[in-house]
């Protein structure tokens, strides 16, 4: 059989559902044609292959390209004043209110041009590259004008021209009411209803729309109007749920179909069973937990108990997770949360793909997947979660391109 690349010697951790765990498979090989998987298994019953090149990676281990699936790594300038602020005791809360918060990025987003934009965000995208990252989701929500939300979303398209990754745009218009709505915040709901969505989809500019619904963000009647749309004009649908408050969110997004409901620290169990049947994603986003000193777990043995799957992500945002790496967000997830080192892993790749609704195309190592790969100098997978501020990358392949 003709393959482009085989790598010889693996250990894979596949991440196969029909396999227990994370589906290991000791001396492995992996065979690419196209920039697509064309076998992953055991040596022993491999077929032989006429490659162009082999790579013997002498028993390192390979997982899939990690996949970093709620990010807002698009957005200008950053909020360091606001961290000194909460160091003194002001709350995340408090400051949105007080003008600051996602209004405070906005301002920023809204002065720099889509050339400076990607020249901000390139350096976060890196250090997530820099791990094994292939896959990244990037959400709009700090434009809140049609003109400036089209701008950051063309801005995250951009970068897939500019570095090996796949890029996942999520337009977020429903992220905050805009000062010029101060006084009608329904108003702005209509101009994101009748007319962002209608033209983001459009111009295929999201692959899906996602919105913050909470006290200082939307209400549950306002999501939905907004999840009506998006599905009228055929986008996938997310949500920030949860995270402070509990407006029932995620019981909105699953029954709406929602591929995900993201952060989910005061969700209920209804909701959770809700996702359960729906199939939505629970991601975790422990970096923002940790980051703004949040004390309410998500409730991961609900997730267990009902078969939620369950996701981890960075959140990279400048608010309140100016974090740039997946290893680390797994390591918090790990200590913070009490998830396993297997739901770490499976949450940044399988589970992660499906939360972008692409488990037909990545987040597995099986053939007809694409060649995505993060091979590891590691003795054992745990270490990718075990450590903290430490890269133990090998290599990087993305679409069977190193
Ligand atoms: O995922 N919760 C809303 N959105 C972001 C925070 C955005 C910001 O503060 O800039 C989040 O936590
Ligand atoms: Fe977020």
């Amino acid at each position: 059989m003709r393959a482009d690349h085989l790598w010889t010697g693996a250990r894979l951790a596949t991440m196969r559902p029909d396999l227990p765990g994370l589906g290991i498979i000791e001396d492995g090989v992996i065979a690419a044609q196209h920039g697509r998987i064309l076998h992953a298994g055991p040596a022993a019953d491999a077929p032989a292959f006429d490659a162009a090149r082999t790579t013997d990676l002498e028993g390192r281990w390979v997982t899939p390209g990690l996949i970093d699936c709620h990010t807002h790594l698009i957005h200008a300038g950053d909020r360091a004043h606001e961290f000194e602020l909460r160091l003194k005791g002001a709350s995340y809360e408090e400051i949105a209110r007080a003008g600051g918060g996602i209004v405070s990025t906005m301002r920023a987003t809204r002065a720099a041009d889509e050339a400076e934009l990607l020249r901000q965000a390139l350096p976060r995208l890196d250090a997530l590259l820099a791990e094994g990252v292939t896959t990244v989701e990037v959400k709009s929500g700090y434009g809140l004008t049609l003109q400036d939300e089209v701008k950051m979303l063309r801005a995250a398209r951009a970068l897939a021209g500019l570095r090996p990754v796949d890029i996942a745009t999520t337009f977020l218009g429903a992220h905050a009411v805009p000062p010029e709505f101060a006084e009608n915040h329904d108003a702005y709901i209509d101009l994101v209803c009748r007319s962002m969505i209608p033209h983001v989809a459009q111009h295929g500019l999201a692959d899906a729309v996602d919105g913050f619904c909470e006290g200082i963000g939307f209400s549950l009647a306002q999501v939905r109007r907004v999840f009506h749309a998006a599905k009228a004009h055929g986008l996938a649908i997310k949500l920030h749920a949860e995270q402070l408050s509990n407006l029932q969110g995620a019981a909105l997004a699953a029954q709406c179909g929602a591929l995900s409901a993201d952060h989910l620290e005061h969700v209920d169990e209804p909701a959770v069973r809700a996702m359960a049947q729906a199939g939505t994603v629970a991601v975790m986003l422990p970096g923002a937990y940790y980051f703004t000193r949040d004390t309410h777990l998500p409730p991961i043995d609900l997730f267990r108990i009902h078969g939620v799957p369950m996701a981890v992500a960075t959140d990279c945002n400048p608010g309140t997770a100016p974090l740039t790496s997946l290893l680390l967000s797994m390591n918090m997830a790990a200590t913070l949360f009490r998830m396993s080192v297997e739901e770490c892993l499976t949450g940044v790749t399988r589970h992660a793909a499906r939360a972008l609704g692409r488990q037909a195309d990545i987040g597995t190592l099986e053939a007809g997947k694409a060649c995505d790969l993060a091979i590891w100098d590691i003795e054992r997978p745990a270490e990718l979660v075990y450590r903290m501020g430490f890269n133990p990358l090998h290599a990087r392949i993305h679409r069977g391109i190193s």
